[in-house]
């Protein structure tokens, strides 16, 4: 058993975010081989074989190959203990995608070299921001042909919002790859095609005041570009400044090529030293220190089903506070019962182990008999302060949905509503009616393969789902406003949540200003709160 405080300062948990594609599953792969926690490389990968042996518990995986569930993969490196939360991505791109960056203390934005900022990345940096945690770039593929390196920056900047500053410089791309510059000490570390899944190779590392050697190596066009870029680049970029990174207001960037396995451990070095270790979070007693305070923990993410024969669900829960201890007695603050967590375990690449303990940092999986809801907090008995709610994110896609046999209306209605709660899929009515139409929303599509599924396997429900044209939905702030009184637009509905908050879908972007311009006063957000 460690020291407390010492073993909270070694931790560091973030999640990698990405456009799928970008590189993110090989990039964890090469930190895993740095921390000895896997002997090759694409053992994470092997897409149908590894994923299913960490998930296997819904028929919809195994039909699709793809996983439903997102993992967390812990090792050690360089006296760190390392948490990865995995964000899912492609079609599996849910609310549990978004949910899983609140349990993050930083996240690490991989970003392919010849597209620059995508569509996904956008999204969940949207999620970073709002919290404040640091945020890293790796801009990987660079041994394919790249962007332009100062066009790369300036994407990331505009699109995102966020101010950059490399600490190191790409020398050309592609079959023109040459290494890397490193800034703060002012060498050229040369690029060397490492066998793939070894650990980083032969690189050689050449001062920049050595330029005859550089000129030799590297060749008299690439010094002299090498030259001019590194001159424009310290008069132009903003200095580097840590507070800032860690404030979230400025972003470190790194170059390499996962694939080949260059650039990656300078990554990994420079993100250990930045990047902080737990920190307080808020909650409505202030701020929770994660040393002072015994066990905390939220609940981000519950999976169900995973066992169709028992119902049983396993709820995710970030440990935000101290340590916890197999069979300690802990309160589940939204219900006010104190009890032992049920077979608490750590969910890895692999496999799954039991915990004996656990730190602040650390994300456990415990065994749901129904008890928990996303955002609830566990505390010690003695204790019962609340951590903020996780927000509810906005859905991009909308359908109507009926049930096939009008007879089974209740069934239909509990089965939905359950899911609901759960948080895999949000419901939403029509403003004026009650539940009579149901409307439900999603983050990605697949959600509602999922609804369809566990409707009829769980619920015996067969339902028709009717897409909606809407894809932006907006709620209301203002809470005293008299919603039927918004002068909207041909393509805007009115519809409420389960909680009686009002809404608004729009199937136009452009609406949504239209509105705002229309009624003076009207304030809308894309996610909530309560
Ligand atoms: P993701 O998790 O972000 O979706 O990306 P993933 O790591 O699966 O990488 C997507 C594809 O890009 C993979 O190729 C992978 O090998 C390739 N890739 C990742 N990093 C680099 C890099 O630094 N350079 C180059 N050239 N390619 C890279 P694939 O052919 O789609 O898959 P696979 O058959 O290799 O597994």
């Amino acid at each position: 058993m460690g020291n407390i405080a010492d073993e909270i300062a070694k931790r560091r948990t973030f999640a990698i975010i990405s456009h799928p594609d970008a590189g993110k599953t090989t990039l964890t792969e090469k930190f895993l081989l740095y921390g000895g926690a896997i002997n090759l490389a694409g053992s994470v990968k092997g897409k149908a074989t590894a994923r299913h042996a960490v998930s296997d518990w819904m028929e919809i995986e195994k039909q699709r190959g793809i996983s439903v569930t997102s993992s967390v993969l812990q090792f050690n490196y360089g006296g760190f203990c390392i948490n990865i939360l995995d964000t899912p991505g492609h079609q599996d791109f849910s609310e549990d995608t978004y949910r899983t960056l609140m349990a993050a203390d930083s996240a690490v934005m991989v970003i392919d070299a010849s597209k620059g900022v995508e569509a996904q990345t956008r999204k969940l940096f949207k999620v970073c921001t709002m919290r404040h945690i640091p945020i890293f770039t790796f801009i990987n593929k660079l041994d394919r042909d790249a962007m332009d390196t100062f066009d790369l920056l300036d994407d990331i900047e505009k699109n995102l919002g966020i101010a950059t500053c490399p600490v190191n410089w790409p020398i050309g791309s592609g079959k023109e790859f040459k290494g890397v510059y490193d800034r703060e000490l002012q060498e050229i570390i040369t690029y060397a095609d490492t066998e793939k899944g070894t650990k980083e190779g032969h690189e050689t590392r050449i001062p920049l005041s050595d330029e005859a050697l550089l000129r030799a190596q590297i060749g008299e066009d690439k010094t002299e570009q090498l030259l001019g870029e590194i001159e424009l680049l310290d008069g132009a970029s903003a200095p580097f400044d840590l507070e800032e990174v860690q404030a979230g207001m400025l972003t470190p960037v790194f170059f390499g090529s996962a694939l080949t396995n260059f650039g990656v451990e300078i990554f990994l070095q420079h993100f250990l030293k930045m990047a902080l270790p737990p920190t307080a979070r808020v909650s409505d007693k202030g701020p929770v220190d994660p040393v002072e305070q015994g066990f905390s923990a939220f609940v981000f993410k519950i999976q169900a089903n995973m066992n169709k024969a028992h119902r049983d669900r396993i709820a995710f829960m970030r440990i935000c506070s101290g340590r916890y201890e197999a069979g300690m007695e802990v309160r589940h603050v939204q219900s006010g019962r104190v009890q032992r967590l049920q077979q608490p375990q750590q969910l890895m690449a692999s496999d799954r182990k039991i915990l004996d303990e656990a730190y602040a940092g650390d994300i456990m999986g415990v065994f749901d008999p129904g008890l928990y809801s996303i955002g609830d907090t566990l505390c010690l008995p003695k204790d019962a302060f609340r951590y903020e709610g996780i927000p509810t994110f906005a859905p991009e896609h909308f359908a109507r949905v009926r049930q096939v046999d009008t007879m089974k209306r209740d069934q239909f209605v509990k089965g939905i509503t359950q899911i609901a709660q759960e948080g895999a899929i949000q419901i939403f009515q029509e403003f004026n009616t009650g539940m009579e139409e149901i409307i439900c929303g999603v983050v990605g599509m697949l959600q509602f393969d999922v609804l369809k599924f566990r409707l009829k396997s769980e619920y015996n429900v067969e339902i028709y789902l009717d897409t909606l044209p809407y894809e932006h939905i907006r709620w209301i702030v203002n809470r005293d406003l008299d919603v039927s009184k918004i002068v909207g637009t041909s393509d805007m509905k009115r519809i409420k949540d389960l909680k009686g908050n009002p809404l608004l879908l729009f199937v136009n972007p452009w609406s949504v200003q239209m509105v705002l311009d229309r009624n003076k006063g009207l304030e809308l957000a894309d996610f909530s709160r309560e």
